[in-house]
């Protein structure tokens, strides 16, 4: 059946602020995550800790963390690509961080610049550093259902990354359908092959509306169990290089 109790994790300034053209001023992200706390979120994803020049848009992470971390009421996690983006995080006053790997090998290239197998070994340091500091860690997959480049995404390779994304000690592992490509038939095989190898409760979902299919996605996701959907302001964001 439906959980009783579904937890949003609201990701619009990071997922959505890294999409506009436009960069949007520090003091009106601040506003915005002020906004987001208020509204009772359990979770804000604030910024992230990226290479300023793969991401201009997010290249005042340092300043909007240190604006905001010591809001109460919610959680305020923020995406690290490898130990030096979480050690810059932490100096920020980040509690809680997200690394993020792809089901697709193009896909990784792309966004990350690495293979899948050396983003998991860079998260693997991530990981061991945050359980030193008792830094809680998401787990992201890109590239659930598609990939821009490679197309249909095999649900082994999703279970593969985010079974290695939960050995390693991510509390929760986010499967995002980065191109929004998804539709009923393909998510729900995509989740029992990762089901299969996680645990239901340490799944989230993360849909993005291209089609117009994220609510029957996120729908028959409940429907299998999974109590944890990532939610974008106003549909902010969308791929991050297509
Ligand atoms: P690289 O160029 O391969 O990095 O980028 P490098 O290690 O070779 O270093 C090159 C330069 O970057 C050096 O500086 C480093 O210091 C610097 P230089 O010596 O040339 O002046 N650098 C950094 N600077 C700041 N923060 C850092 C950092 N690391 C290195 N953390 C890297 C590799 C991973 C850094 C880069 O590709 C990157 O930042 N990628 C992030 C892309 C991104 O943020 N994409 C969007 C998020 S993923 C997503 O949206 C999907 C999701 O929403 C789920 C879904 O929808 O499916 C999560
Ligand atoms: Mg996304």
């Amino acid at each position: 059946g439906i959980p009783n109790f579904v937890k949003i994790v609201e990701v619009g300034p990071r997922d959505g602020l890294q999409n506009e053209k436009n960069i949007v001023p520090t003091d009106v992200k601040v506003e915005l995550i002020h906004r987001l706390v208020s509204s009772g979120l359990p979770v804000v994803e604030a910024t992230s800790f990226v290479s300023p020049k793969w991401v201009p848009q997010l290249a005042d992470a340092r300043d909007v963390m240190e604006a905001v971390h010591g809001l109460e009421g919610s959680r305020l996690p923020v995406l690290t690509p490898n130990l030096k983006g979480f050690e810059a995080a932490v100096a920020a006053g980040a509690k809680e961080v997200a690394v993020f790997a792809s089901a697709s090998e193009s896909f990784s290239k792309s966004n990350i610049n690495c293979s899948i197998k050396e983003s998991l070994a860079r998260y693997r340091a991530v990981t061991h550093a945050a359980k030193e500091l008792s830094i809680p860690v998401r787990g992201y997959v890109s590239c659930v259902i598609g990939c821009p480049e490679e197309g249909s995404i095999s649900p082994s390779k999703v279970a593969y990354v985010a079974k290695e994304l939960h050995d390693m000690g991510c509390f929760e592992i986010s499967l995002g359908d980065t191109i929004g490509v998804g539709t009923p038939g393909t998510v729900v095989a995509m989740l029992e092959a990762v089901m299969a190898v996680v645990p239901v409760e340490k799944l989230a979902i993360h849909f993005h509306d291209t089609y117009g299919q994220s609510l029957p996605n996120i729908l028959v996701s409940l429907q299998m169990g999974i109590s944890v959907v990532d939610s974008s302001v106003a549909g902010l964001g969308g791929c991050p290089i297509c």
